[in-house]
């Protein structure tokens, strides 16, 4: 049908996605649908391998997650969006792949021991989690995808992908390509305090945040510590608003800010309110959107579920070709 390379994505289902989100990621898939043939997938098996004691909130989660980003502009007409949960050959070929994986190829990707370091509060000493970055393996062969679009963090996981993928191709010949990294540029959004924008912080701006609470949210963000008072100069580059302006202003307000910031022509709070409104217009189409999902939730489900329908006859087709090239297809495939 389409000549288009295929690429595909996956968010874990941890609540709505905030500013940092959707600069690093979600804007971007939005651009990529122009160019590629889209399956983005809402990974609430992956949320389980750190969350299976506590799994109630996964559900509401993922309808945050959906409506994020059908708001955002991803199109159910043009890209497949689904739930990894409900295409269940994802779990038949982590099985099928979890016979030919060596244990030191998972017990090395770096954010094995990273995590299970951090997180002090779950113990992740488990087979699932070990198996994580193996599952987006199996996310991202069964629909044979070129490329998978992730930022830096990710890109281990996808080295792993291509390591399986050409140990698979050795043990039974080939029927998946290689995917390769596309990765995504991701510019520094920080939370009102500073720091890298994250929603354990408790610092974050959410997507459905409305008017009013981004307002109340950065008006007391964190400065350029340097300017104290009204009348001290400022470094634009050590403020933290002015990374926001970056993502979010027009080069004019930007050399606005920066310049006015450096004579102590305006104040802070003039800089922080120009921000919000470039902020707000930017967003202004998402909320809208989103509130129109948020009371929908039914249309929401039936989106997923339409999703999880044209992703399983794609990955339906792949699982045949991996059953007969490992010798476990049976009978012959029925048309
Ligand atoms: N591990 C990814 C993350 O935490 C989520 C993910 C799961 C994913 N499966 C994927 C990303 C497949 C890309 C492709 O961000
Ligand atoms: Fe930051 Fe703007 Fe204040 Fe300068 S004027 S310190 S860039 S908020």
């Amino acid at each position: 049908m389409s000549a288009r390379p295929r690429i595909l994505s996956g968010m874990r289902p941890t609540g709505p996605l905030q500013l940092g989100n959707y600069m690093g990621a979600l804007a971007n898939w939005v651009t990529l649908q122009d160019s590629y043939e889209c399956f983005f997938t809402i990974v609430d098996w992956h949320a389980l391998t750190s969350d299976y004691a506590d799994p109630g909130a996964i559900r509401e989660n993922i309808l945050e997650v959906a409506a994020d980003w059908l708001a955002a502009g991803l199109d159910p007409q043009r890209s497949t969006i689904f739930v990894q949960s409900q295409v269940p050959e994802h779990a038949e070929l982590h099985l099928l792949l979890s016979m030919i994986v060596p244990l030191p190829w998972l017990e090395r990707v770096p954010s094995y021991k990273e995590q299970q370091q951090q997180l002090t509060d779950k113990d992740l000493s488990t087979y699932g989690f070990l198996g994580y970055p193996l599952l987006q393996t199996a996310d991202i062969v069964i629909y044979k995808a070129d490329a998978v679009p992730v930022g830096e963090d990710q890109a281990p996981h996808i080295e792993l992908t291509r390591e399986v993928v050409r140990r698979f191709t050795h043990l039974y010949g080939p029927v998946f390509p290689e995917p390769r990294t596309l990765l995504t540029e991701t510019p520094r959004i920080p939370g009102t305090d500073g720091r890298k924008m994250s929603k354990s912080y408790g610092n974050a701006i959410y997507l459905r945040d409305d008017p009013d609470t981004i307002r109340r949210k950065l008006r007391p963000m964190v400065t350029d510590p340097a300017r104290k008072r009204r009348s001290d100069p400022g470094d634009p580059d050590k403020c933290p608003v002015f990374d926001l302006h970056k993502a979010f202003s027009p080069e004019a307000t930007r050399q606005w800010a920066a310049a006015g910031c450096r004579s102590a022509g305006i104040g802070c709070l003039d800089c922080k309110d120009r921000l919000i409104e470039h902020l707000l217009e930017r967003l202004a189409g998402i909320h809208a959107r989103r509130a129109a999902y948020a009371q929908r939730p039914d249309t929401v489900w039936d989106i997923l579920r339409d999703g999880a329908r044209r992703a399983r006859a794609a990955a339906a087709a792949t699982m045949d070709s991996v059953r007969a090239a490992m010798k476990i297809r049976y009978e012959p495939a029925r048309p």
